[in-house]
């Protein structure tokens, strides 16, 4: 099977030739006809049909601009980085596949600071094989976590700041410079390249019926050797954590989905999809896996990354400018075993305060994601307000 990662590592053109051949052209119903039967959804987190994007884009007419959103600003994320170095031509492909069948003159690569030189020698190689006929800039992410939010990705790209805007009209309708605005994550664009070689049924011979396809899982935290790798939908958490080596420790929790995913127990048939998460408010997000091990507070882990997306914002907005930094403040005091009972319950009310009041999905991802931890992590909870930790009592070091 050919794969994102099965083709040749080394980023060239003329083994990317050699291993997928020249990538087909197709019209804009092809396109869309392909990725319904394929059922792609996108790899930047939200996991949307997307199909269903690229037939808004067209139905909002005009001369529409392509966007690869390759920012990758969540930190326990390696996936767009990799695919970005070592198989840069299937991103590109599929950037100009969407590109003509949606009849635009002007394509982006946004990327993060570590695979722009690739990118553009990438992109040099190409030049005078045909294989660009829209023109593609490189404009390179600033290292934020929101800079790769879908309309801060069309704000750099144009020149502004790379903070999310305030969306009136829906960027599929009016994105960069007004103009109708695809904005697709850098690997559901080699998605789309692999599905227009080896068509819709190749592509659903992995993953589930209603998830189809394999995603790139960046695993880290507590195991053998951390890095990226590529399963179908419904993989079982322990194949992942074997394919990365295996774990270091015993292990309580991981954290799927990233800094905006969600905490789930560490059980090895934990099926990895959307639908098998939704119960335990996880999802797959942009493929994140974290595995904490048992000597390790998943509450004190929990604050540190609250603390940390309460300092990533924009500033524009009410939930983010006093939400965030009193929801990540009372999760420190939980983290610290401040023995106030009504602290879970005030969590709670925090993140239910910011949930959906910002001009992007920023305060909710932050809320859910500590939410889960009050879930996964109740048993801790109940030990930190009794001015215990379960962590350190299983050999962890506790601050
Ligand atoms: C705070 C925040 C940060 C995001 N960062 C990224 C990112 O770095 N890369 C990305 O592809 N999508 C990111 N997204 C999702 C994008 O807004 C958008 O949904 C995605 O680029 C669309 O591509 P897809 O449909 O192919 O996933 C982020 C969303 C939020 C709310
Ligand atoms: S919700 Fe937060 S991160 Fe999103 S635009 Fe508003 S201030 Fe910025």
């Amino acid at each position: 099977m050919t794969n994102l990662l099965d083709g040749p590592a080394d980023g060239r053109l003329d083994t990317h030739l050699d291993h997928h051949g020249r990538p087909p052209v197709l019209n804009a119903p092809q396109l869309v006809a392909q990725l319904r039967a394929a059922g792609l959804t996108g790899r930047g987190g939200a996991g949307f049909p997307t199909w269903r994007k690229v037939d808004a884009v067209l139905r909002a007419g005009g001369t529409p601009v392509v966007v690869a959103n390759g920012a990758e600003g969540e930190p326990f994320s390696g996936k767009d980085r990799a695919l970005l170095t070592y198989q840069p031509h299937l991103v590109l492909d599929g950037l100009q596949l969407a590109a003509r069948a949606l009849g635009a003159r002007t394509a982006h690569l946004y990327t993060g600071p570590a695979s722009a030189d690739g990118v553009r020698a990438a992109l040099t190689a190409r030049r005078g094989t045909g294989l660009d006929p829209i023109p593609v800039t490189v404009t390179v992410a600033p290292d934020t976590f929101i800079a790769g939010e879908e309309s801060a990705a069309v704000a750099a790209v144009s020149g502004r700041p790379a903070v999310p805007a305030d969306k009136q009209r829906r960027i599929t309708e009016a994105g960069v410079g007004g103009a109708p605005t695809l904005v697709q994550n850098v690997e559901t664009l080699a998605q789309i390249a692999l599905i227009a070689r080896h068509g819709p049924d190749w592509f659903r011979s992995a993953g589930t019926p209603d998830e189809p396809g394999t995603f790139l899982a960046t695993v880290s935290g507590a195991v053998v050797d951390p890095g990226v790798v590529e399963a179908g939908h419904g993989v079982r958490l322990g194949e992942l954590i074997a394919a990365a080596g295996g774990p270091t420790a015993p292990l309580q929790a991981v954290l799927i989905g990233g800094y905006h995913g969600g905490w789930a127990p560490a059980r090895r048939d934990l099926e990895i999809s959307r639908a098998a998460l939704a119960p335990l408010g996880a999802s797959p997000g942009a493929g994140i896996v974290r595995a904490l091990p048992a000597n390790e507070c998943g509450l004190v882990e929990t604050a540190r990354i609250a603390g940390y997306l309460a300092g990533e914002v924009a500033g524009q907005c009410g939930p983010c400018i006093n939400g965030l930094p009193r929801l990540a403040g009372t999760m420190a005091d939980l983290a610290r075993q401040r023995a106030r009972p009504g602290l879970p319950a005030e969590v709670a009310r925090l993140a239910a305060m910011v949930t959906g009041r910002g001009a992007c999905r920023h305060p909710d991802g932050t809320a859910r994601m500590i939410i889960s931890a009050l879930r996964t992590f109740e048993a801790d909870v109940a030990a930190h307000l009794a001015g215990r930790c379960l962590a350190s009592a299983s050999g962890g070091v506790r601050r």
